[in-house]
């Protein structure tokens, strides 16, 4: 361990060494679940030597993983190995040692065993046909439990984040980091922010900003976000964060990952176990979860009062709007149906729907194996235009906010290149937005237009789920894929 560099968690397991094993965790991610022991006998108590627990009583089932999820359905019971830590297994007996530097010998560890909040429901699959689909059903769901006991008296609470709040209007920049999804989510969330806070907000993708090794300041608020909290690149950046002085705030899904253990405040998404690669429920959780970051920040502005208001007011609405959009799913079947065939897909967004587009290609790819691309419509002009014929399925969205006549335009300029179009509007305007009336139209209910990326989302979702099963591609893993890239 002395010698390695980087995050890894590591077993090893020799034949040479029969009914032994060793486990070690820098930087990433190891939990050791214990099974059997009965409740009363394990809260609390302290894990100092496993040989306790195991010399006078049946021996004990344990499992090691990268991801609570992976233990909820053995045992709730578990422990989170710490930095430089190694565990010791010998004849069912535990021991763990910490190995410090500067320091010869290592030190034995005491720890009580933590109980998991989760159920096991969460990770099966119920009467759904798949984890994706079950995910995207879920999002009323996930989403109240994103905003539950935080919308009180008309504003937001966030308990991790109360202490830093102060700090963080005073930053001179907020940067967002992330990868894939998460970035997107982000991207979703970034002009709420620089509207309500008034500070300018920029975007990373984690691997980027370390190839540029791109300047991050003391006076910087960096936000990390990540569905898993382990994503390598988003860790290495954090490090760089850190490691530059700037305050590092995590918005992840995941109690006790690497990257919400590592930054100094943040939120909890708390969308729920998330096991299709294809992340969906976590998206829209992620963009909620920021939105209230960004009421929070800008809670000390009178000149923003009634925007706040009528956001707090739309998000307690959200949920029932999400439900009322998911009855799209027959509408998405049939529409994927049209496309089965289809080599590439363009989706157009603009404004708080650019990273609709972003996210819904996204979607398209990863697990229906067909080439998509989300672009910024402003940019329609600079290249895109000339991939543009009677051919090509292109997916617009065009719901109302103040990008609305902007995209009305765009359609028309796409129909006059005989585009194969697809709108996606806000409900009651089909006729505004549809060049012919044999134009396909999705209408979407409309909610404040800087959470109308949650609920745009979701037909998109339901057509890369759609066409996935349809073509017959594995929808809950995709080839080649990982949910959590613990890789660079
Ligand atoms: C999206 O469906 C993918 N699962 C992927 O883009 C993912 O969002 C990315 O790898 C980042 O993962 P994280 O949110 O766990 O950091």
């Amino acid at each position: 361990m002395r010698q390695l560099e980087g995050a890894f968690a590591l077993i090893f397991k020799s034949a040479h060494y029969p009914n032994e094993l060793i486990a070690c965790m820098r930087g990433s991610t190891l939990i050791l679940g214990v099974k059997e022991l009965a409740d009363d006998k394990v809260r609390g108590k302290l894990f100092h030597d496993v040989k306790d627990l195991t010399k006078d009583e049946k021996p004990k089932e344990l499992f090691f993983s990268s991801d609570l999820c992976a233990i909820v359905e053995h045992t709730k019971n578990y422990l989170a190995i710490e930095d430089n830590e190694v565990v010791h297994i010998k004849d069912g007996c535990v021991s763990i040692l910490k190995f410090d530097y500067g320091r010869e010998k290592p030190a034995s560890v005491q720890r009580a065993l933590s109980v998991l909040e989760m159920e096991v429901e969460q990770i099966k699959k119920g009467n759904y046909d798949h984890f994706m689909q079950k995910e995207i059903y879920e999002q009323p769901h996930s989403l109240t439990t994103t905003m539950r006991g935080r919308l009180k008296d008309n504003s937001v609470v966030l308990g991790g984040l109360k202490e830093h709040l102060k700090t963080i209007r005073h930053s001179r920049r907020i940067i967002f980091i992330g990868c894939g999804t998460s970035y997107n989510a982000a991207l979703a969330a970034r002009s709420l922010f620089e509207e309500l806070s008034g500070i300018p907000v920029t975007m990373e993708l984690a691997s980027d900003l370390q190839d540029r090794q791109g300047p991050i300041y003391r006076e910087d608020t960096a936000v990390f976000v990540s569905q898993s909290g382990e994503t390598a690149d988003t860790l290495l950046a954090l490090e760089y964060a850190l490691a530059n002085g700037a305050l590092c705030v995590g918005v992840t899904n995941t109690v006790g990952s690497t990257i919400a253990r590592k930054t100094h405040c943040g939120i909890h998404i708390n969308a729920g176990c998330e096991i299709g690669v294809a992340s969906t429920k976590a998206y829209t959780s992620q963009i909620v979860a920021m939105a209230m970051m960004a009421l929070a920040i800008g809670a000390d502005r009178i000149s923003t009062q009634a925007r706040r208001q009528s956001i707090v007011d739309d998000l307690s609405n959200l949920p029932n709007k999400v439900s009322e959009v998911l009855k799209l799913d027959g509408e998405m079947r049939d529409l994927a149906e049209s496309l089965i065939d289809t080599q590439s897909l363009l989706v157009f967004g603009r404004g708080y729907n650019y990273a609709t587009a972003l996210e819904g290609a996204l979607k398209v790819k990863e697990v229906a194996l067909t080439h998509s691309e989300g672009m910024l419509a402003g940019e329609m002009k600079h290249g895109p235009l000339a991939l543009v014929d009677e051919t090509l399925p292109i997916i617009v969205i065009a719901t109302r906010d103040a990008c609305f006549s902007k995209q009305q335009s765009a359609i028309q300029q796409l129909h006059a290149r005989k585009g194969r179009l697809i709108i996606m509007c806000s409900e009651g305007d089909a006729s505004s937005v549809r060049p012919v009336e044999s134009c396909k139209v999705i209408e979407v209910p409309r909610v404040a237009d800087c959470l109308q990326p949650v609920i745009n989302i979701i037909p998109l979702q339901l057509l890369a789920y759609h066409l996935t099963v349809l073509r017959g591609f594995d929808v809950d893993q995709p080839r080649n894929l990982a949910k959590s890239v613990t890789t660079q």
